[in-house]
């Protein structure tokens, strides 16, 4: 019997990364979680069943005819036990089966008959998961609701550097944690995110716009709801997929950025501005595509509405969080900004830096606070990043 009552599968595939399982597997055990290893065929040729079940102090289970009578029907029996399934690492192929129904060895069918929710680690080669077919696959699985921890960036085993090497245990643990035991402080709040960037039309086939993804905005909307929150997402135009449970608002302007915010204003209890507003756009609009000319062209700029500062004038007990995207001056330039904007949090990130900012999946930050407190926090996950900004609002309820 486990100290905490969980019991985790921890499913194993073929890749070089099967040896960082034995620590995850080892973590488990100690923090006093009951582990259930399912190793593929291919896996068992990266590390040994015997280490995965000294560590796990159960056998290790390979094979669908495997003889064990804990169970009566051994994957049905395995996935009911389950309070989480964790593949790590989980390779294209094992993406590929989960996300289109197959179920031809003991991890697969267990994954079709648990009702336990799924975390999936992927790691592999760059190129493979890059490849459009498995990023398809990954969307497909995030949509139904599969958990997925995206790879860190560096130097891989097949000698190339890229996006694909597992990320640390830690990390992982901590996410199982989480899945395990799913904190709800943000249950009864609801949360007006502004996300990715907005496009000011030239005329009708000119637009002017920025780097923005939408990608930090999303993830501060996933974990919110995750939490228990209710999101309603007004987001700027993005090739990324929307959350499915949150409110979405598409937009295109800030101005329409703007009308559609405060709309929902007076519903909500707290602001997250993640969005990159064009602060101007072009002070007319033409009807008729701009003709070209041997001279230069001009484009007169008006500005546009501040979005969080209009929003901090009727503040009342909202909580309101701004980004600041700068170049330089981080801490001076964010501090003005929350004190224009009257916002509670400020998160500036220093978009010159390598995985900062616009379009990464990572971001480096310094979290001001009304109070004065500063933070300054390494390169970290969006996710990672989102939680922590999560923890800042939820100590100012
Ligand atoms: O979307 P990604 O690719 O993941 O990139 C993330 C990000 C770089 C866009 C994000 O981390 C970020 O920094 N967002 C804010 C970008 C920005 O517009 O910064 P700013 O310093 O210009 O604006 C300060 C704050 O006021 C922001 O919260 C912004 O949303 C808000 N603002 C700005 C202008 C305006 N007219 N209205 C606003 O509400």
């Amino acid at each position: 019997m486990s100290s905490t009552n969980k019991t985790v599968v921890v499913g194993v595939t073929g890749g070089i990364a099967a040896y960082k399982s034995a620590e995850l597997v080892s973590r488990l055990y100690k923090a006093g979680i009951s582990v259930q290893v399912i190793m593929t065929e291919n896996a068992t040729r990266f590390i040994t069943p015997l280490t995965l079940r000294t560590l796990s102090g159960n056998p290790v289970l390979t094979d669908a005819f495997q003889e064990d009578n804990r169970w009566r029907v051994q994957h049905i029996g395995i996935a009911e036990e389950a309070d989480l399934l964790v593949i790590a690492p989980a390779t294209a192929n094992i993406i590929a089966k989960i996300a289109h129904g197959l179920a031809d060895d003991l991890l697969s069918t267990v994954v079709l008959a648990t009702r336990a929710p799924l975390l999936l680690v992927p790691a592999m080669n760059t190129n493979m998961f890059t490849n459009p077919v498995v990023q398809e696959n990954l969307a497909t699985l995030r949509k139904r609701g599969f958990h997925v921890l995206e790879p860190d960036e560096g130097e891989l085993a097949c000698g190339v550097s890229g996006k694909g090497r597992m990320p640390e245990v830690d990390v992982i643990f901590r996410r199982v944690w989480e899945l395990l035991a799913p904190r709800t402080d943000f249950a009864g709040k609801t949360l007006l995110i502004t996300s990715g960037p907005t496009q000011e039309d030239i005329d009708p086939v000119r637009y002017i716009t920025n780097r923005s993804t939408g990608r930090m905005g999303l993830a501060l909307a996933h974990q919110a709801m995750a939490r228990g929150g209710k999101v309603i997402l007004v987001t700027g135009p993005t090739n990324l997929p929307l959350p499915e449970g949150a409110s979405i608002v598409r937009v295109r302007s800030a101005r329409e950025m703007f009308e559609r915010a405060k709309e929902y204003y007076p519903h909500c209890d707290i602001v997250i501005g993640a969005a990159a507003v064009a602060d101007y756009r072009p002070r007319t609009y033409s009807e008729q595509k701009v003709k070209k000319s041997d001279d230069d062209l001009v484009i007169e700029l008006t500005r546009n509405p501040d979005i969080l500062g209009e929003l901090g004038r009727d503040k009342r007990n909202r909580i309101l969080v701004g980004f600041a995207a700068e170049t330089g001056d981080l801490i001076a330039n964010g501090e003005a900004k929350m004190k224009k904007k009257n916002l509670d949090l400020l998160v500036a990130n220093d978009v010159t830096l390598d995985g900062a900012g616009f379009g990464v999946d990572t971001n480096i930050v310094t979290i001001i606070s009304r109070k004065g407190e500063i933070t300054s926090l390494p390169k970290m996950s969006k996710d990672d990043l989102a939680r922590i900004i999560l923890d800042k609002i939820a100590e100012l309820f």
